[in-house]
């Protein structure tokens, strides 16, 4: 273990929820995929903002309504910077990655997709991007086409390329698999759509909390991703979104902010990122997010993504020597999760049987119900790591793993 690439002792402390005792033992928080854990910085900004600067933002001249507008707008940068977007009015705040893909679906797709269109998915996605592609569909008359992947979970690049033709409309893939880890060759395919002139939209709710992500070297038109996956709080998420393709796009909600103008005849609409941004937005949570992006970049994300892989490459090495377990999904190109299956024991047990020893993991279908139909499992356990979680947590993990299997075999 790398451990002088992270000082894991310092990071642990700065998490105050990682000290709770679960059923008597230390938790081991191993669902970070769900939702990771808040660092006392980020609780302490989101409480400084509320102690001393909160007021809504944009539309007054007093103190506090400039404050709160600064540092909102500030929070905005913040996000720029660290995914590398060319210009801050590409970032729509929105309450996350499954609102800022319907943004999307409304924004864009009902105005540029029509009647015998096709939307390429992957056999991958998680359910907030399919129902909305799913939607625009059945309203359209439009086709959605799935890319087939291998049973190590990896997308079939050539299936992928024979997919398209003139009909071909959009494109909407996740950057890593929140059920099984794998990452996908993105930047490639998004490289391969753009051929066509087909855009691209790339979930990356399980990319942006482990990797560096550059919008400008991957080059897609749009990108989301959730602040409570990535050490900030819920109810904020980001769409990056090029600035041309925005400025076409329809507004999805109506509203204060969202305007220049309005009369019973007509509504002007603002220009963006406010175009997308009606009424109040998550002011707070905006700021919080700020605040873990100031906190990860600190640590810097080629450290976590290092790090990281070491832990994943230490479970899935200790899992692997176990009897009775497969490891479903097996990509060579993984981030941060294994997913597995304890023969003869349904997932909900091996959930229920960790809690019990204070080990918190995720168990079911992921918001994945047609990968696990492909997969040909109703439902699998998932250990999914952050940077700090440690090799002594994976022990107790296995050590866990190793108990329900005495007490079902
Ligand atoms: C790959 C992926 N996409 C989308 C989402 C939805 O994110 P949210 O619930 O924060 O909108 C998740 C959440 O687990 C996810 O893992």
């Amino acid at each position: 273990m790398t451990a002088e690439m992270i000082n894991i002792e310092a990071v642990r402390a700065d998490f105050p929820i990682l000290g709770l005792q679960v059923s008597g033992k230390p938790l081991v928080y191993l669902d970070n995929a769900a939702s990771s854990q808040m660092p006392q910085q980020v609780i302490d900004r989101i409480v400084r903002y509320q102690t001393h600067e909160h007021s809504n933002i944009h539309r007054a001249v007093h103190y506090l309504s400039e404050l709160a507008t600064k540092e909102y707008e500030s929070a905005r940068l913040k996000v720029q910077n660290f995914i590398n977007a060319k210009e801050s009015r590409e970032i729509i705040f929105t309450r996350g990655t499954t609102e800022a893909i319907n943004l999307v679906m409304h924004g864009y797709g009902r105005t540029f997709i029509g009647k015998g269109d096709e939307i390429i998915l992957s056999a991958l996605e998680h359910h907030a991007n399919i129902v909305p592609w799913q939607m625009l569909a059945e309203e359209k008359g439009a086709v959605l086409r799935v890319i087939p992947m291998n049973d190590a979970g990896e997308l079939l690049i050539d299936e992928f390329e024979a997919l398209f033709n003139e009909r071909t409309k959009f494109l909407a893939l996740s950057h890593v698999s929140n059920a099984l880890g794998t990452v996908n060759p993105v930047k490639q395919m998004t490289a391969y759509a753009h051929r066509f002139g087909v855009p691209v939209l790339l979930d990356g709710a399980q990319a942006a909390p482990h990797k560096s992500i550059d919008m400008q070297d991957l080059d897609c038109d749009f990108y989301a991703f959730s602040g409570h996956k990535m050490c900030g709080p819920t109810g904020i998420g980001v769409l990056y979104g090029k600035a041309k393709l925005l400025e076409k796009m329809q507004p999805y909600q109506g509203g204060g902010d969202m305007i220049l103008s309005v009369s019973f005849e007509k509504t002007t609409y603002n220009v963006i990122p406010s175009k997308f941004e009606a009424g109040t937005p998550p002011i707070m949570a905006a700021i919080g997010l700020g605040a873990a992006i100031d906190y990860l970049s600190a640590i810097g994300l080629a450290k976590i993504e290092v790090y990281e892989k070491e832990l994943l490459d230490y479970a899935t090495e200790q899992v692997s020597a176990l009897k009775g377990i497969r490891i479903i999904g097996t990509a060579a190109e993984k981030a941060a999760a294994l997913s597995f299956e304890i023969s003869g024991v349904h997932p909900h047990d091996v959930g229920t049987i960790l809690n019990a020893d204070g080990i918190a993991i995720r168990t079911g279908h992921h918001c994945a119900q047609p990968l696990m139909q492909r997969l040909g499992v109703p439902a699998t356990a998932r250990a999914s790591f952050a940077f700090y979680n440690t090799q002594a947590e994976i022990d107790k993990f296995v050590a866990g793993i190793c108990k329900v299997q005495e007490m079902f075999i």
